[in-house]
């Protein structure tokens, strides 16, 4: 099932990500016992990120959430531009989830290839059978790419059987990263793009109307429910009444 909803500004949005956030916790809590969660980098999830450690900090059990990157900069976990810092400052370090729930990758002492396959061991650690996430937060950039997934990169071009794959010459420095891959995305039960900004508006137009063929666009969970929370902004150049 794929679903788009558009919200009036960015913080409508990151308020509603946040509720949808913690509707899908609360389930797969009482579901299975716990919330797998996967959040994305870069400076959208920041809004939704302070929603969740400040208005909904207690509505949501943090000893049963634990949490993972769906990609990662190869840079080591204390720099500014890590996803892991990022996530650390706006939120992990906010709420009480205990540290053994939170598993950053490996960005030191290990080559970038051997940090995909550590964090792939993790994943199917953690994972009883299937690795499948309750829920994978996503960005969009105005190219089209998410994750750390780029236009005309190997996994793009060529989708591999990994979980995980490391990335070079990636347009958006830092070069080289780590990111979740399409089998891993597509095998979730839950993923949501986050998505703000005029600037994400034609991108939009694009995959949600042209079906270009895009790095996003291949995000297409087979069993799982697709999101695409939008503002007015990146909205504005849809046709279609969602
Ligand atoms: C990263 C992100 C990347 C990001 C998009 C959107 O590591 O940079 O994973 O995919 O989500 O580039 O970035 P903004 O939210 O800053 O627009």
């Amino acid at each position: 099932m794929s679903k788009i909803q558009i919200f009036k500004d960015a913080d409508v949005l990151a308020d509603s990500a946040a509720q949808t956030f913690v509707d899908l916790a609360k389930q797969a809590i009482a579901d299975h016992g716990y919330f797998s969660v996967a959040l994305s980098g870069g400076s959208t999830p920041k809004k939704l990120h302070k929603c969740l450690a400040e208005t909904y900090k207690n509505d949501v059990d943090w000893s049963k959430v634990f949490v993972f990157l769906s990609d990662e900069r190869f840079v080591p976990p204390y720099d500014e531009l890590s996803n892991y810092y990022m996530a650390n400052e706006t939120l992990l370090e906010l709420v009480p989830i205990p540290d053994e729930n939170i598993f950053p990758f490996v960005t030191m002492d290990f080559t970038v290839e051997e940090a995909a396959e550590l964090y792939e061991t993790e994943l199917n650690r953690f994972f009883t059978g299937s690795v499948a996430f309750d829920l994978i937060m996503l960005g969009l950039g105005p190219d089209g790419h998410t994750a750390s997934l780029f236009p005309n990169q190997p996994e793009v071009l060529n989708p591999s059987d990994s979980l995980v794959v490391a990335v070079h010459d990636s347009p958006k420095p830092p070069a080289t990263r780590l990111t979740f891959s399409y089998k891993l995305l597509n095998q979730a039960k839950n993923v949501l793009f986050l998505a703000g900004g005029q600037n994400k508006a034609e991108v939009l137009k694009s995959i949600l109307e042209d079906e270009a063929d895009l790095p996003a666009t291949k995000v297409k969970p087979s069993q799982g429910n697709l999101f695409w929370f939008l503002d007015e902004d990146a909205a504005s150049e849809l046709n279609k009444a969602t």
